[in-house]
């Protein structure tokens, strides 16, 4: 059934971002590198620096910005890598310090941003900080932790649940009290209140810093700080009515984090070279969001946005969730919307692959600087893991309801090979790897120019191309049923963005934005000659990228 719509002029709402400050990140695309997953250098089964190292030439062709790597610092690996035992330095299986030098210096070289990884909330429970913490109450390191008694009964001191599950306090039978863990028991929270962590914390910043680093993403940063007394938090059934949740509203963006983010962006800016601080807020909402950039946009330059990957595929849900976030948002920020992570399900596996380009599409072509995770460009999907091959520890709580997060996490996809090309053939790599590697794999989407890799390779190249998508004003279509349209500008350029949702093949009347458009890049990747259109058809669940301009200039 055909279904029309019909475009007018005065039913799109403008945003409020007026990005025209040239710093890089303000249209930057990120790009997600989980290290143990992207290059194996040395042939153990795990990925490593060298092993970035090693693919920077493809992130360059690929023509993303900056890439984030997740922790490669030592650790016992209980949350891989985001319990950590030493701050300034390299775990074994990652490499070395040289490497990460030789590393930072030959993106540098080929313009590539090195983002990393700071896990300020909670350390590793070998780290020597909480070894010293633990070995008496009245060790000096005692307060660096949170510790305190047992209730009358012997219980813990409050309801407080960790977001792996169960109690968020241990029990300390050496010391007869109990420490906080909002992550894992081996996750032991530091204490934000004793400046003395401030202080070793803003040595691990400047170590980075001074290594040359373009920024850190804040794991968790929203749960630095913790209420003082220690309330117990309150439970309620969960949004859609379901089970009891525990609302982390006791943890969560307390009043107290804001100066010390403040802090940690003073640090930054005493640093030549326009470093950025992308924050892991953990918020869902708009007007809480906003409060992470810092009321005088001095302290998160990027919140993460992660709503779009709690909404569904569905024009008006996106619509209302982006412009929500457009409308909340301090003017001049900068929005950061992640849709992908190895958090969560991968794209293809949350939404149905028929709406993988068109997810790229809107990603890329939004206001903002968007982030990618490694694999989303060959349209890498969640990958069953039997219990057995199982690592991840959240995946190992409850494993008939929640497989954790292995199944977005498995190796990335070079070539068709046994082990894809990530690790030797010999090697049995760390995790499984995806048996569909045969034709999800780079280098068979290297050649196919209607590949899946060379659609976002298009957008990506077109994207850096275009000041109105990096820098450009956005506006919103009212209503448009099952698709999303938006328009982009920057002086004379005006594209216009169209998204089909549906299986319909709906009939785009452009005709009072323009008399002729040129399709750009379309998501099937058919690109008819420019046309002078008073209607496009939009085939299903089809994404369309148009150039406006009228005759004289078509
Ligand atoms: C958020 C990270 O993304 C996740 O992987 C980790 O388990 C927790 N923070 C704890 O550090």
């Amino acid at each position: 059934m055909l279904h029309r719509v019909t475009f007018s002029s005065q039913t799109f709402q403008t945003s409020n971002n007026a990005a025209n400050v040239p710093s890089w990140w303000r249209s930057a695309v990120f790009y997600e590198v989980y290290i143990r997953s992207f290059q194996d250098s040395n042939d153990d089964g795990i990925g490593d620096l060298r092993g970035i190292a090693q693919r920077l030439p493809y992130l360059k062709s690929l023509g993303v910005d900056a890439i984030w790597i997740t922790p490669f610092y030592p650790s016992p690996m209980a949350d891989f890598g985001y319990d950590v035992s030493d701050y300034t330095g390299v775990d074994p299986s990652f490499g070395t310090m040289a490497d990460f030098d030789s590393l930072i210096q030959a993106a540098h070289d080929l313009g590539i941003r090195i983002v990393i990884d700071l896990v300020l909330n909670h350390t590793s429970d070998v780290h020597p900080w909480f070894a010293e913490a633990r070995s008496s109450r009245g060790n000096p390191k005692r307060d660096w932790y949170i510790w305190r008694d047992a209730k009358p009964d012997g219980s813990p001191p409050n309801n407080w649940t960790g977001f792996f599950g169960g109690s968020a306090w241990q029990w300390d039978a050496h010391t007869g009290q109990y420490y906080l863990h909002l992550f894992l028991d081996r996750q032991p929270d530091l204490n934000w209140r004793n400046p003395a962590v401030v202080q070793a914390m803003e040595l691990v910043l400047r170590f980075w810093l001074d290594k040359g680093v373009d920024g850190f993403r804040l794991d968790a940063i929203n749960f630095l700080i913790k209420h003082e007394a220690f309330p117990d938090m309150p439970i309620a059934t969960n949004a859609t009515g379901g089970d009891l949740v525990q609302y982390h509203i006791y943890v969560n963006n307390q009043p107290e984090l804001h100066p010390l983010l403040q802090h940690v962006r003073r640090i930054l800016e005493s640093y030549p070279g326009d470093r950025v601080l992308i924050g892991e807020t953990g918020t869902l909402k708009a007007p809480e969001l906003s409060q992470f950039y810092g009321a005088g946009l001095d302290e998160i330059h990027l919140p993460m946005i992660v709503l779009p990957l709690h909404t569904t595929w569905q024009a008006q849900a996106m619509r209302e969730c982006l412009l929500e976030f457009y409308a909340g948002l301090p003017e001049r920020a900068v929005p950061h919307f992640v849709f992908s992570n190895h958090d969560d399900k991968r794209l293809i596996t949350r939404y149905g692959l028929e709406h993988h380009r068109s997810i790229a599409m809107l990603l890329l072509t939004l206001s903002g600087s968007p982030i990618l995770y490694y694999g989303d460009e060959i349209a890498m999907c969640d990958m069953y893991v039997p219990p057995e091959k199982r690592v991840d520890t959240a995946g190992m709580i409850n494993p008939e309801n929640y497989p954790g997060r292995d199944p977005n996490r498995t190796p990335m996809q070079w070539n068709a090979s046994t082990n894809a090309g990530f690790t030797a053939e010999t090697v049995e790599s760390w995790l499984p790897i995806n048996e569909n590697r045969s034709t999800i794999n780079v280098e068979t989407q290297a050649q196919d120019p209607d590949s899946t890799l060379s659609f976002y390779k298009s957008l990506l190249h077109f994207r850096s191309s275009s000041r109105a998508l990096r820098e450009g004003s956005i506006q919103f279509l009212e209503d448009s049923g099952d698709v999303l349209a938006y328009l982009r500008e920057c002086g004379d350029e005006r594209l216009l963005i169209v998204i089909n949702f549906g299986s319909d093949s709906p009939v785009l009347d452009l005709s009072v934005l323009t008399d002729h458009a040129h399709c750009v890049l379309s998501s099937t990747m058919q690109r008819p000659e420019a046309v002078a259109v008073a209607e496009v058809t939009l085939n299903a669940y089809e994404s369309m990228l148009f150039r406006l301009t009228s005759n004289k200039e078509g």
